[in-house]
Formats: C-alpha cells, sequence, structure tokens
C-alpha cells in the first residue's frame, strides 16, 4: 500500500540559528540571551555553548550543497537578530544582512526555497536588560526589524514565520527559568505571551505594507495533554491547561478572541485590549510543531515521568504518533487554522557513526515513517495541511542539553565538522522524490 501526498506538497528541513551558525561575536554580531545563558555556568549540560555550534556561518555553502543532494526543495532557518541590530535596535550590521543575503542567494541558486523565521529564541541581550519581552515597547522594535528583514530579503523570500514557539519562549524562558533569560514569574510569562502575538501581527502588517505576496505565519508547539490516567482530577487540569497552552497563542492570531477561562481562573493573566485582538488576527499559515504528548496523571502533568508503557527518545520524551494526529486535528477543528504546515517534527536517538561513516538510525525512520503516516490520516480527515519540515536538517545545539541530543537526519562530526548523511536522511530524501513510501500491512 502505498502513503502519498499530493505533488504541490511542500517537503523541507529545518534548522534555528542560534543551534547551528556559531560566529556569535564575529562580523559584528551582538550578545544574544542564549549567548549569556550558555556563558552562565550551571546552565546548559556539559558547559556546551553555541560559540561554533555546526560553524554554519562558515560552512553554509557546503550545508547547501548537501541538502541539495538530499533533493530537499525547502528550508526553514532562522535570522539571527542581534546579528542584523547588534543592540536590538538602532543601527544595523550590514554585515549581518550581508551574510543573509549570500544564504539566500545560495539557497535560490541551489533551487531551495528559503523560509525565514524571525525569531527563535535569540533576543538580543540589550533589548532584554531594557526590559525584554514583558515590556510592550519591545513590539515596535521587533517590527522595525522584521520591516528591515523584508526590505532586505523579500523580493526573493515569500516565507516568513515571525515566532517560533511563544509558548517556549513565555513558559520555559521566564516562569520555569530552565530556558534563557532563566526567570521565574507566571505574570511576566503571560505578559511576554500576550506582546509575542501583539509583535507578530505588528509584524504581519509591516511585512505585507512592503511585499503585499508575502505568506506569513508563525509556528506553535501544540501541546497535547493526554490523561493517562482517565481520572477526573487530570480532566478538569487538561481543561485548563488546553487554553492556557494553546489558546493563549491561536485564539488571538486565527480567531481574534483570547480564552476567557485563563482570564477568569488566573490572576496573572494580562490586561486584554480588544483593539490589539484586531492586530493579532492576521496570519496565512500557522505551523505546527510536534514531537510528543504530555502525559496527564492524577492531576499532574509531567514532559519526563517514566511511564513505562512508552518507548522514550534521548530527550526523554515518549513516541506518541496518535497524538499528532489529534493535535493537527485540533488546529483544523478547535481553532480554525485554515493553512497548516508541520514546519517541525523529528526525534533524537543516540546515533553512532560506523567506521565506513554511516549512521544506522532505525529508531529516526520508524519515528519518521510513524508521523507521515497520521499526518496523512489528519489529512484524508480534512486537515489542510500542505506541508512537512523534518527537525532537523542536521545535529545542532540542543538548548539547555547542549551537543548531547541528536535530531539531524544528518550527523555531525563535532570535532572534524565533518557531516554525514544518516538512513533517515537518505529515507526523506526518497520520500521527497517518491511524493510518499510503500506501507507493508
Ligand atoms: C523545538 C525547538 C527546536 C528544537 C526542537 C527539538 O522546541 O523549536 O529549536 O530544539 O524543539
Amino acid at each position: 500500500m502505498k502513503i502519498s501526498f499530493p505533488s504541490n506538497f511542500k517537503w523541507g528541513v529545518a534548522t534555528a540559528a542560534f543551534q547551528i551558525e556559531g560566529a556569535w561575536n564575529e562580523d559584528g554580531k551582538g550578545e544574544s540571551i542564549w549567548d549569556r545563558f550558555c556563558h552562565t555556568p550551571g546552565h546548559i549540560e556539559r558547559s556546551d555553548t553555541g560559540d561554533i555550534a555546526c560553524d554554519h556561518y562558515h560552512r553554509y555553502p557546503e550545508d547547501i550543497k548537501l541538502m541539495q543532494s538530499m533533493n530537499i526543495p525547502n528550508y526553514r532557518f532562522s535570522v539571527s537578530w542581534p546579528r542584523i541590530y547588534p543592540n536590538g535596535k538602532g543601527a544595523v550590521n550590514q554585515n549581518g544582512l550581508d551574510f543573509y543575503n549570500k544564504l539566500v542567494d545560495t539557497l535560490l541558486k541551489a533551487g531551495i526555497e528559503p523560509w525565514i523565521t524571525l525569531y527563535h529564541w535569540d533576543l538580543p541581550q540589550a533589548l532584554h536588560d531594557e526590559g525584554s519581552w514583558p515590556e510592550r515597547k519591545i513590539t515596535d522594535y521587533f517590527t522595525t526589524y522584521a520591516e528591515t528583514m523584508a526590505k532586505a530579503l523579500g523580493d526573493r523570500v515569500k516565507n516568513w514565520m515571525t515566532f517560533n514557539e511563544p509558548w517556549v519562549v513565555s513558559f520555559m524562558g521566564y516562569h520555569e527559568g530552565v530556558f534563557a533569560p532563566g526567570e521565574t514569574s507566571e505574570k511576566r510569562a503571560l505578559q511576554t505571551a500576550y506582546h509575542l502575538m501583539l509583535a507578530h501581527g505588528k509584524a504581519y502588517s509591516a511585512i505585507k505594507s512592503i511585499h503585499s505576496d508575502a505568506r506569513i505565519g508563525f509556528t506553535h508547539n501544540y501541546l497535547h495533554y493526554h490523561n493517562l490516567g482517565r481520572d477526573e482530577k487530570s480532566a478538569q487540569l487538561i481543561n485548563y491547561k488546553q487554553h492556557e497552552s494553546n489558546g493563549i497563542f491561536l485564539e488571538p492570531v486565527s480567531l481574534g478572541n483570547y480564552p476567557e477561562i485563563v482570564l477568569e481562573q488566573n490572576a496573572n493573566a494580562p490586561t486584554v485590549h480588544p483593539d490589539d485582538l484586531k492586530v493579532m488576527n492576521q496570519y496565512d499559515f500557522i505551523g505546527i510543531q510536534y514531537y510528543f504528548d504530555v502525559l496527564v496523571a492524577n492531576g499532574e502533568w509531567s514532559f519526563d515521568k517514566p511511564f513505562p508503557i512508552y518507548k522514550r527518545t534521548e530527550m526523554g520524551w515518549p513516541v506518541t504518533p496518535v497524538g499528532f494526529y489529534e493535535s493537527i486535528m485540533s488546529f483544523a477543528t478547535e481553532y480554525q487554522v485554515k493553512d497548516i504546515i508541520v514546519t517541525e517534527n523529528g526525534s533524537a536517538w543516540p546515533d553512532t557513526l560506523s567506521p565506513e561513516g554511516n549512521v544506522f538510525d532505525d529508531d529516526r525512520q520508524h519515528y519518521l515513517i510513524d508521523h507521515l503516516y497520521q499526518l496523512r490520516r489528519a489529512m484524508d480527515d480534512g486537515a489542510p495541511v500542505s506541508g512537512y519540515f523534518a527537525w532537523a536538517f542536521m545535529d545542532n545545539f540542543e538548548w539547555k542539553h547542549g551537543y548531547r541530543p541528536r535530531f539531524g537526519l544528518v550527523y555531525v562530526d563535532y570535532g572534524s565538522q565533518k557531516r554525514h548523511i544518516k538512513e533517515s536522511g537518505h529515507l526523506f530524501s526518497k520520500i521527497i522524490q517518491e511524493k510518499g513510501f510503500e506501507c507493508i500491512v
């Protein structure tokens, strides 16, 4: 039986600036909150940093060649804001613009369509010091930065994502304190979430006014809560969490509302202005990013409690492909998203490089196939999904876990910076060429 995808379906791979570029202080780049976070002891496993990462800043021509050899038609990457504005605002660093200009031109020459994320977490440290995302004025600085990028690249780049995973930015960065900038205030987290969506709307208008043919969205890590305990306490928790984790981002952008339940039940909720909701309520597509279900039992949710029935990745995340189907269906029905693109999906496993330079990553291949199968099921059931981007093109800096977890379709030997296509990379390339895969039933 063949599982096939439409011929205009957009296949691609994704990365993010901080995770691959390196060159953290070269050619006039400013410091980001992730540079500061990594350089402060105790935050990152083995004290890894993004200083060199995959050295993509210098090796991008080879990386693009490799992508081309894998038949990859679309590439999602992010722009480092402090490379463009070392202080977040004020004078533009021409070297930064030059880098992304060259990157885009090289991609287009290779027949690869660029998809840009403007914010994949590396806020200029200078703007953090000025008050950070909880202060409303930052939405103007972000809009100016978006405008600058649209003017510089919008003649060639048609696909834009304002923010990557605003939930992670707000809650992991400002509430849980485990990601940069490492704060622990629920109030500031919810204020951040509100300003991110406001900045999304403002940037949407700004980019459109420069290039009306641009297609603009943001990407959301859908938190799919699974009531493993099937208990009432968990059901109640999920009912609230669904809105706090997904509703506060998807509702304003897709439906023009802010979830009432959060305003009623959380004293730290922001003040919502109706005019802001109008600004937020603009998009052409919304990216869904899915890795695993959040398991809930006895009224407690957890990312990494060992529920033994699930196979776990190197991140400790359970493998739950059916949750991917359900998440996409919720995007389509509950939030009525009119164009959905899977902008990230993938898994980390303890890969080993054979002496011949191969990586036989069966687990990653199974994960890929199982998730594509569920994606196709959601499309059959009416979900308007137009693309799938695998995370990640190559192994990279996995935030607080440093270089231990490997998510790539391409293996990176960090010592020599040599790249090796994994078996999953060859498989993905074949799926793209054949617009699907054979399934033995
Ligand atoms: C997502 C991030 C991405 C990567 C994957 C594994 O939350 O957007 O940068 O770290 O997880």
